[in-house]
């Protein structure tokens, strides 16, 4: 039987996950493996060293190599890999969500110049299927919106705060110590991950490019214990949420930031790492994806599948995955965070004078915002008063001019609420 190649670029956690899940394969053969220390010791039994490189260009050269897998992560240099082995007539498998997001279209349209396909579906969810369903069997519909919690890190850290009753600081050192977050945590509790994340998969689910620059995120570092408690005490949990929605006029409204979600919601169980996302559309009605967003092994099954699909194809099409492939001929136009509409929670600092309540509701009440919930347990010791508002559905601009407003007031948190 012919055995189809496969060079890999880096063999960290992902990796090792696809080189172990191919050691069964009958036809697929990782044939070289591109690594920045030889030497290391890797958690590999009977690991035949010899196929280890430091020299990408030994993958991108080979002609003998069919499958270009890159699971490195970042813009450079996996760009140049990518776009190299393209030209060198190799099909690609990415977990790169990075490179996705900043370097979709570059990417797609060289790949489609070259007739070979890139295959993502590492990138967005981990192990959860997504983008192969969302390209085959769900084709015939019209997707407009979309849910989510695309991080495993920040999910872990809301979780624990919620349940410990602990600041996000603690949690963070916690969840560093156990490995869960990187010794760099920007990435994931600043939101870029997920906002990578939800610009392709929105992208997809439109059917038309959104670019990065359009998607409005916000992480989780200014979630505080005292809104998880409050938060609590008023029906919610606090997510960080991944949010992509088409109106009718076909504008697409993309973004990441923490959200309170009733705790009758289904995203409100979504717990510690795991991964969760609802697509609606027609005529499908509304489907929920949960499973493990990251790790070794959830994460290889997504690489090794998308390897798994190339080579059956190979074995028969010169012209591969036609309903994989990925050229948007238009950007998607999309709204400004400061068009939509939301419904807010506040927590705020007033000075204890006669008729605060009574400003802030008129501040509000002159920008058409109307209040559902207003919360002031007595005083603090240094004569301040903790009100905790949330708002009807209003819109963004006229939440942050009613802010702006209230200038003897200090704004501890504003957090969009669901529903
Ligand atoms: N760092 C991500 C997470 C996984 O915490 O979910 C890879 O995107």
């Amino acid at each position: 039987m012919k055995k189809y190649k496969v060079g890999m670029i880096g063999l960290g956690t992902v990796g090792t996950g696809v080189y172990k899940t191919l050691l069964s394969s009958e036809d697929i053969e990782i044939k070289k493996i591109v690594v920045k220390n030889i030497n290391k010791k890797r958690d590999i039994a009977n690991f035949d060293e010899s196929i280890l490189t430091t020299d990408a260009y030994e993958v991108i050269n080979d002609p003998e190599i069919d499958i270009l897998v890159e699971v490195i992560g970042g813009v450079e240099p996996a760009w140049e890999y990518i776009s190299g082995a393209i030209k060198n007539g190799k099909h690609i498998v990415t977990a790169n969500k990075e490179l996705l997001a900043k370097k979709g279209e570059e990417l797609f349209n060289l790949a489609e110049s070259n007739n070979r396909v890139v295959l993502y579906e590492a990138a967005i969810a981990g192990g959860i299927p997504l983008i192969m369903p969302m390209k085959t069997i769900m084709a015939g519909n019209k997707i407009s919106q979309i849910r989510g919690i695309l991080n495993g890190t920040t999910n872990y850290i809301l979780t624990k705060m919620d349940i410990d009753g602990a600041s996000y600081d603690d949690v963070l050192r916690e969840a560093q110590e156990l490995g869960y977050a990187e010794t760099d945590p920007t990435g994931d509790v600043e939101g870029f991950d997920a906002m990578y994340k939800i610009t392709t998969l929105s992208t997809i689910a439109f059917g038309s490019r959104v670019k990065l620059e359009n998607v409005y995120r916000e992480g989780i570092t200014k979630v505080r214990a005292e809104d998880m408690k409050k938060a609590n005490e008023l029906g919610y949990k606090i997510k960080l949420i991944a949010l992509g929605n088409l109106d009718e006029n076909g504008k697409a409204d993309v973004r990441v930031h923490p959200m309170l979600v009733k705790k009758t919601s289904s995203l409100a169980h979504v717990d510690y790492v795991t991964n969760s996302v609802y697509l609606k559309g027609f005529p499908m009605g509304e489907i929920a994806f949960t499973g493990p967003g990251a790790g070794e092994f959830p994460t290889a099954s997504s690489v090794v599948g998308d390897i798994i699909n190339i080579v059956a194809e190979l074995k028969h099409s010169d012209y591969i995955l036609p309903m994989m492939r990925c050229n948007h001929d238009h950007n998607a136009e999309t709204i400004d965070i400061s068009d939509t509409y939301n419904k807010y929670y506040l927590s705020i600092t007033a000075p204890n004078n006669i008729g605060v309540i009574g400003k802030i509701g008129n501040v509000c009440a002159e920008r058409n915002i109307s209040l559902s919930t207003i919360l002031q347990k007595g005083l603090s010791e240094d004569n301040t008063a903790d009100i905790t508002i949330i708002t009807e559905v209003c819109k963004e601009a006229d939440i942050q001019s009613a802010i702006r407003e209230l200038s003897e007031c200090t704004i501890d948190s504003l957090i969009r609420v669901e529903g």
